[in-house]
């Protein structure tokens, strides 16, 4: 929804104090001043520089920077036949006085009988706990495509600056997530370097873009689907969600994966791959770097990103071990920190209507809160277990001709090896030019040395989660408790 129809039925609602969240103010001041006159409302505009503003006049209302009297001032504004509206530029800085915090408040209230308006234009939402009930929290949303078209058309000078077809649509799926600001400036880079405006140049922005909040990353890695051995049942099941028509009804459109699995199963390359393989950007969303020492601004951290993502659609947004960055969800270590950043993260996981296919992975399911993985989070909770022989026998191929090594050579003994262990031999063998079975020597696999946890692991998923490799459900037969769905291989010694 629009910043301003937002804020004309906040407004007409009477909802006296507002805080706009946005990154970019002048594009949310130019939006609050039409709808001002549209609706013939008054507007004042106050920032510390430049003191209190009435949009259309030249010299400020009152050039003081008092804060106070920025506030009071607004009763002044007020007439029985109108609203008035006051803005306050990053007026966050301001909360930190009792006095300030009093005087909004206090004004809010009056804001119901005579209709005057406080609304804060800020990039960031820090309401002290006094006011919290006093405002409501409006996001300027990122700028759709047809607005990322406006500004590239308004950047374009000279006749073939501009895309044309395909090509122009090819630049908005990459401008998608930026603000109008950054897109405008990725559009002028863009003509500046190579004479017409891009997709790939404003890739190269964005990337940069996303590695600046620390958060996001775009994934541009070639890997694909055949370059991941067996994984089939999870491959179809991920194409035909994504390759579907009928992605515009949003009960229908996919949500995403779960991947658990033993180390080493593949479940990162799979995510990684999925992108290219589907034609959409893949996003890496860091949650790990989030918990980081900046505990204050986390929350607000989850959500631009969230945002980001969400303008990106159709996209993949791809979080790599989940377990590791919600395991303090229980713990009250951190004091809640975490809790908050999981719930954000479910309520945007449950409530998005973007295009966005999410894929988590994650090594040990206990850690994970149980409403993480209950059923229509994701499309399905996928399990990776350690490769069957068939599968094995893929992932080998594969590798072999990656590192150019002779096919037809003994193969050392590989019951309990995972995809990782096989590429690992196979980079040795050829690193150290050694048959593979002297290679194998360097070799020890994660089901030997964490034997107990990949034993929990399997036990757990047993008819939880679907296979990765064979359609319907996994399961884990040990002796007696053995389902059909799954024939498994115990280690056999004579199997080699
Ligand atoms: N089925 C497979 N086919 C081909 N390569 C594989 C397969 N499984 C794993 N690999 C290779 O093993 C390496 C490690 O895989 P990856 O990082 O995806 O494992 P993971 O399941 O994410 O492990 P972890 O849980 O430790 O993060 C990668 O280079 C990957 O390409
Ligand atoms: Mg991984």
């Amino acid at each position: 929804m629009s910043l301003s129809t937002q804020l004309s039925e906040y407004i007409s609602a009477a909802f006296t104090g507002l805080w706009i969240q946005s990154h970019e103010h002048d594009d949310a001041l130019t939006e609050i001043a039409k709808l001002c006159r549209d609706n013939k409302w008054r507007l004042a505009v106050w920032d510390i520089a430049s003191g209190l503003q009435i949009p259309g006049q030249n010299a400020p209302a009152d050039a003081s920077s008092d804060p106070l009297a920025a506030i009071r001032s607004i009763n002044a504004l007020a007439s029985a036949d109108s609203s008035a509206i006051l803005v306050l530029t990053n007026f966050h800085r301001f909360l930190n006085s009792p006095e300030i915090v009093q005087a909004l408040a206090k004004q809010i209230s009056t804001g119901k009988q005579n209709r005057t308006f406080i609304v804060v234009l800020s990039a960031v939402v820090q309401i002290p706990t006094e006011l919290e009930k006093h405002f409501v929290v409006l996001d300027h949303d990122l700028p759709a495509r047809d607005q990322l078209e406006q500004i590239a058309r308004g950047v374009a000078t000279e006749d073939g600056d501009l895309p044309q077809g395909d090509d122009m649509n090819m630049v908005l799926d990459a401008a998608a997530g930026l603000t109008r600001y950054e897109a405008e400036g990725a559009y002028s880079l863009s003509i500046v370097r190579h004479g017409n405006i891009r997709p790939d140049a404003i890739w190269e922005l964005k990337s940069q873009t996303l590695k600046k909040s620390g958060l996001l990353q775009l994934h541009r890695g070639g890997e694909r689907f055949d370059g991941l051995g067996g994984l089939q049942s999870l491959k179809s099941f991920t194409l035909r969600a994504m390759r579907r028509q009928g992605h515009r009804d949003p009960l229908r459109r996919p949500r995403g994966v779960l991947l658990l699995g033993v180390p080493g199963t593949g479940k990162s390359a799979f995510a990684k791959a999925l992108g290219a393989e589907t034609g959409r950007p893949t996003l890496i969303l860091d949650i790990g770097s989030l918990m980081g020492s900046l505990v204050g601004s986390t929350e607000q951290n989850i959500r631009q990103a969230l945002k980001i993502v969400d303008a990106m659609a159709p996209c993949v947004c791809f979080l790599d071990e989940v377990e590791k960055a919600l395991s303090g969800v229980n713990s009250s270590g951190d004091s809640g920190v975490s809790a908050r950043l999981f719930g954000t993260f479910l309520t945007w996981l449950n409530d998005h209507d973007s295009d966005v296919f999410t894929i988590c992975t994650c090594n040990d399911i206990s850690k994970l809160p149980p409403e993480f993985s209950r059923a229509e989070r994701f499309d399905g909770v996928f399990f990776l277990d350690l490769p069957e022989r068939e599968q094995k026998q893929k992932i080998w191929d594969i590798y072999l001709k990656l590192f150019d090594l002779e096919a037809n050579q003994a193969r050392p003994k590989d019951d309990q090896w995972t995809g990782a262990e096989i590429r690992a031999c196979c980079r040795l063998a050829a690193l150290l030019d050694l048959p593979l079975t002297a290679a194998a020597q360097n070799v020890v696999p994660v089901a030997v040395t964490a034997a107990e946890s990949v034993e929990r692991l399997r036990s757990w998923a047993s008819g939880r989660c679907l296979s990765a490799d064979q359609p319907g459900i996994y399961s884990y037969g040990t002796g007696l408790q053995s389902k059909p769905g799954r024939k498994l291989r115990r280690a056999d010694p004579s199997n080699n």
